[in-house]
């Protein structure tokens, strides 16, 4: 009897130890509407975050998958436990912090405007009694709310902003400056309009109390920085 007692502890530890904080697999949220970062191709998910969160689930010996949901549902699925991180181009800014833990910062961004070939926009000041466009709860669309005068017109996906450009219902978009570069390269007649306005920092959500989570993910960044990979996916991508 001893001895079967004895086992099914031994048993019972092991598997303990093998489930590690959330199982094996690590479920990853994302909203793959934002190249080069997370975007489709080929009806797959691929990008630097979707590359650089591979490489961490590597590190810290846990399987990767990625949800694909929008980009307002993210802190939503995270805080409800449908998803452990989220990993999306998403900005670390002051009211997030209020609810999700953040990793330390992976990439540095900026929000522009994109705007039609021959526009004279060239501020946020110019936007003022004018239509602009912006991806609904993206840092640029609560940058744009807060000016009164804006005529802000909240879409749900990049896509229809730049419709909205070209046929003119729009006359600006406020977009993060790389995936604003991607439209003007692959969309003719659009151009980038840089602002004056402070940088923002791109990390990883994970949920208030998952410390250890956390400290795993920052540990396995710094790796990635240091063995090189992280500029391996930079020069891929950018
Ligand atoms: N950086 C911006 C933000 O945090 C936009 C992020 C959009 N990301 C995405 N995967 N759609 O709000």
């Amino acid at each position: 009897m001893k001895k079967i007692l004895k086992v099914l502890k031994v048993l019972s530890i092991c598997v303990l130890a093998s489930v590690s904080i959330y199982g094996k697999t690590l479920y990853v949220g994302t909203n793959a509407e934002f190249a080069p970062f997370e975007y489709l191709e080929n009806g797959k998910i691929t990008g630097f975050d979707m590359e650089l969160v591979e490489e961490i689930g590597k590190i810290i010996n846990m399987d990767v998958k990625i949800e694909n949901m929008s980009f307002d549902g993210l802190l939503p699925a995270l805080q409800m436990k449908k998803v452990d991180i989220v990993i999306a181009g998403m900005t670390a800014n002051e009211d997030r912090k209020k609810f999700v833990g953040f990793s330390d910062p992976y990439y540095t961004a900026k929000q522009v405007l994109l705007v039609k070939e021959g526009s004279n926009i060239g501020s946020l000041e110019e936007l003022k009694g004018k239509k602009v466009g912006a991806v609904l709860g993206f840092t640029g669309d609560l940058m744009i709310s807060k000016i009164k005068e804006i005529n802000v017109e909240r879409v749900s996906s990049s896509v229809g902003a730049i419709m909205g450009l070209k046929n003119e219902k729009l006359e600006a978009f406020i977009l993060d400056l790389a995936p604003a570069e991607n439209f003007a390269k692959n969309n003719k007649g659009l151009k980038i309009v840089s602002l004056d306005i402070e940088d923002e920092e791109y990390a990883i959500a994970t949920r208030k109390d998952e410390i250890k989570l956390l400290e795993k993910i920052n540990s396995a960044l710094k790796e990635i920085k240091q063995n090189g990979t992280y500029e391996k996916l930079l020069s891929k991508y950018f």
